[in-house]
């Protein structure tokens, strides 16, 4: 038997803390996120039900997507303890250049519908970070503005083959001359994937006020305030749309693309050339065959065909395929700085995010974005630290398996 007394009030005194964080309502919601998970579920309060599932969904099922996050679950690594961690080094180099992280921001389209800070709000962080940001054809900051936005953050364009030669011919021109070091060839997209939320919550670009869609709306009168009070939401290198994205996609997209057209873009554009959706060792060599200085190994992130493999499954044939010639990134599901330690151990040179810094503008603009990229660098130290290493070059094949699936 314990014996017990009844506490005195000074005992009790100092336990009593109000927790007050510093800030306003936004700070205090991103401080308490303890993970990205945290940061989508605010993001998913935030914004109508249609922007946060066109951001969050996947093609068909969503199994690719599912496969991917469940690769990550699997992994294991394989310590070394009692080594001198006190002090990390996170920094690689990325198409022989340096950055502070192996990670770049993915591109993704109109991201000024997650919040209407949009993709310069992405590019100044990624500026503040040290990494290299890519922006889509499909984004809605055009090239010049985002240059100016981020004079310092490294600039990638991604680039889809379009059915229109011309008008691809001049996006390449242009990214040339704003000073854009990387062209990202997406070639996963020969059409549109089967977005069946999208299609269900009858999802349009820009987003229309139906009967359907206005109940949920006033649920969000601050999003909508912020849609109609700030510039147009437009694609910035595409003329005036209203459809959906699927229909966009199949308009402008072009499904009779071939390598053929991988080594005409290789011969006009001297910048660096990263080809973007590669899911087979095959497809590796012949765009490395063509001139690609990296390839990403990526089903974009689910959005595309479903049951697509599994890009960290995938990862390391491409990388013994490849791997001497050309840089390997991989992304798809990566939600956690551990998730890019162990694909960095699988042989990535990097991994592209899309949806975890999405999660974070929609959770509350830049800073949003920046609270993501502070709960990313800080996993990647700790996994380090714990994994007894000290630089991303001795996070190395030895340090990590995947567990069979059970
Ligand atoms: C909302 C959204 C829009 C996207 N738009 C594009 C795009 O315009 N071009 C492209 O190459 N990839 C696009 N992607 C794919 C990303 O570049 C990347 O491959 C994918 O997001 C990685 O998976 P993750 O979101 O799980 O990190 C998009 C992804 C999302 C989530």
């Amino acid at each position: 038997m314990v014996a017990r007394r009844v506490p005195r009030w000074s005992e009790l005194a100092p336990l009593i803390r109000p927790r007050r964080l510093p800030g306003d309502a936004v700070d205090r919601r991103l401080a308490k996120a303890a993970d990205v998970r945290d940061i989508r579920a605010i993001a998913r309060r935030q914004v109508p039900r249609a922007v946060f599932d066109y951001t969050d969904g996947a093609a068909g099922e969503e199994l690719s997507l599912a496969r991917s996050s469940e690769a990550f679950r699997r992994v294991e690594f394989r310590p070394s303890v009692l080594r001198d961690v006190s002090a990390v080094d996170l920094s690689t180099t990325i198409l022989g250049k340096p950055s502070a992280l192996p990670l770049v921001f993915a591109p993704t389209g109109f991201t000024r519908l997650m919040n209407s800070e949009g993709e310069p709000a992405v590019a100044r962080v990624a500026e503040r970070v040290g990494i290299p940001h890519a922006l889509s054809t499909m984004g809605t900051t055009s090239m010049e503005a985002l240059a100016a936005a981020a004079p310092q953050v490294r600039r990638w364009f991604q680039l889809y083959l379009w059915r229109d030669r011309e008008s691809s011919a001049a996006m390449v021109q242009r990214a040339r001359e704003a000073g854009y070091e990387a062209l990202v060839l997406t070639v996963a997209t020969p059409v549109a994937g089967a977005r069946l939320r999208d299609a269900r919550n009858g999802f349009s670009i820009p987003p229309a006020l139906t009967l359907r869609t206005a109940a949920n709306a006033a649920l969000h009168p601050r999003w909508w305030f912020d849609l109609l009070t700030t510039e147009p939401l437009e694609f910035a290198s595409l003329s005036s749309w209203g459809g959906t994205i699927a229909e966009l996609v199949d308009k402008v997209f072009e499904p009779a693309a071939t390598i053929a057209d991988v080594r005409r873009l290789r011969a006009d554009w001297p910048g660096s050339l990263v080809v973007k959706g590669i899911q087979t060792v095959e497809d590796a060599r012949e765009v490395v065959d063509a001139g690609a200085d990296a390839v990403v190994v990526s089903n974009h992130g689910g959005r595309q065909l479903d049951r697509a493999p599994t890009p960290l499954e995938v990862l390391p044939s491409v990388v013994a395929a490849v791997g001497d010639r050309a840089e390997v990134y991989l992304d798809g599901g990566i939600l956690d700085g551990a998730d890019v330690v162990a694909a960095v151990a699988f042989g990535a040179r990097a991994c592209l995010v899309g949806r975890a810094y999405l999660y974070g503008l929609m959770a509350g603009g830049e800073r949003g974005v920046q609270r993501v990229a502070d709960l990313l660098t800080a996993e990647m130290r700790r996994t380090l630290q714990l994994l007894g290493v000290t630089s991303i070059a001795e996070v190395t094949a030895d340090r990590v398996r995947l567990r069979p699936t059970p």
